[in-house]
């Protein structure tokens, strides 16, 4: 049984960090009778003169339905870098961070963090340390695990936000652009263009051309209905081209729910507004959902380490909390399936993708797509 554990938090932050932390704490106290050392700033926390606080029951009171971090967090640093929209790891200075992690007394380490954190975390476990890790992140592309918290929290805000777009929308007679996050996946958008009932959905994982986006747009009009309302994951490619970056160095998407939002106009002469909701998907209060799921996997993760899984992650499948490799949690991403029954679902009820097929066929046919795929 270990003494003592740290807890760090890596990555962006997620709506349930903070449940998750409680978690931890309480079930290791509570139930084992260890000590909790939470560190600051990520694996920067552990490097230099360190920084760190003790966490007990009741420091870690009142902090379940919190957003962000008490700890702190950090998507780059000293363990790991983006060089052209890739995160790459240099040599990191794992020696260092055991040496203090051995100072501090810590014997073992719980990691919260996405697909670059449980990377870090990797290389640890090689270098014979206890870690575990707990799966967070917005963007729900972790093969390894059906659900990361703080997910269901964002699709909740992006679907209030097509919410209230829809209804400016119809008083305008205006196209409405909602870019959401995702990195490279769709999944924000999927859920909440279906939860929030857009007509366009534009996902990394179905590449988009303008034609069938206006075709969408005309047969709208022809219905009926003067406005249309798009949701774009900050991801979302045009056929034949590359994802766009909000900055040279290729670091930080964005920028895709502008560029249509002024091709629509040109396009079709409708006035066309874009509404980029950014990091509000990612603050404030975690849902239920979102609260339950970090609870859950926090204490989970102290069981696991334990019961020496070490260098696993805690992760959901088929609503049962299980453990995996840390190899395969960070390697294996999840993608929409294009095939995929959400997908069809949108599809059978009047969702655009606005895959080129979609443009080439007559609006009774979309049957085709919808049993052949994008
Ligand atoms: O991975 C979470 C996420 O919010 C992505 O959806 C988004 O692309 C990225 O982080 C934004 O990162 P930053 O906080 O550095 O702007």
């Amino acid at each position: 049984m270990y003494k003592q554990i740290g807890i760090l938090t890596g990555g962006g932050d997620a709506p349930g960090l903070n449940a998750a932390i409680r978690a931890i704490v309480r079930t290791a106290i509570g139930e084992f009778g260890m000590k909790c050392i939470g560190i600051e700033g990520s694996f920067e926390g552990i490097l230099g003169s360190t920084h760190t606080v003790k966490l007990t029951t009741k420091s870690v009171s009142g902090i379940l339905p919190r957003g962000g971090t008490i700890l702190g967090t950090r998507n780059r640093g000293s363990f790991a870098q983006m060089v052209d929209g890739k995160t790459i790891y240099p040599v990191m200075p794992i020696g260092e961070a055991l040496a203090n992690l051995d100072i501090l007394g810590i014997e073992a380490l719980i990691v919260l963090g996405g697909e670059g954190t449980l990377g870090i975390a990797e290389q640890f476990h090689k270098r014979g340390f206890p870690i575990i890790g707990v799966p967070k992140t917005i963007d729900n592309d972790l093969a390894a695990t059906e659900l990361t918290f703080g997910f269901m929290t964002a699709i909740d805000i992006a679907t209030e936000a097509l919410d209230r777009l829809h209804t400016t929308a119809a008083s305008h007679d205006r196209v409405m652009i909602l870019e959401v996050m995702g990195r490279n996946t769709g999944w924000i958008a999927l859920h909440a263009g279906l939860a929030g009932s857009a007509d366009l959905i534009l996902i990394p994982e179905i590449p988009f051309c303008f034609e069938s986006i206006l075709k969408k747009v005309q047969a709208r009009e022809r219905s009926g209905s003067r406005f249309t309302n798009v949701v774009v994951a900050e991801g979302a490619v045009e056929v034949g081209k590359s994802p766009i970056y909000q900055d040279p160095d290729a670091i930080r998407l964005g920028g895709v729910g502008g560029y249509v939002s002024r091709r629509i106009q040109e396009m079709t002469g409708k006035e066309t507004r874009c509404v980029v909701l950014g990091h509000l998907q990612r603050g404030g209060s975690p849902n239920a959902f979102d609260r339950m799921l970090g609870t859950n996997l926090g204490s989970c993760a102290v069981r696991a380490l334990v019961n020496g899984e070490v260098g696993k992650m805690v992760g959901l499948q088929a609503g049962e909390i299980v453990t995996v490799p840390l190899s395969e949690a960070c390697t294996n991403l999840k993608s929409v399936p294009v095939d995929g029954q959400l997908v069809r679902t949108a599809r059978d009820i009047g969702i655009s993708f606005a895959a080129p097929k979609e443009a080439r066929l007559g609006e009774d046919s979309m049957y085709e797509i919808r049993t052949n795929g994008a």
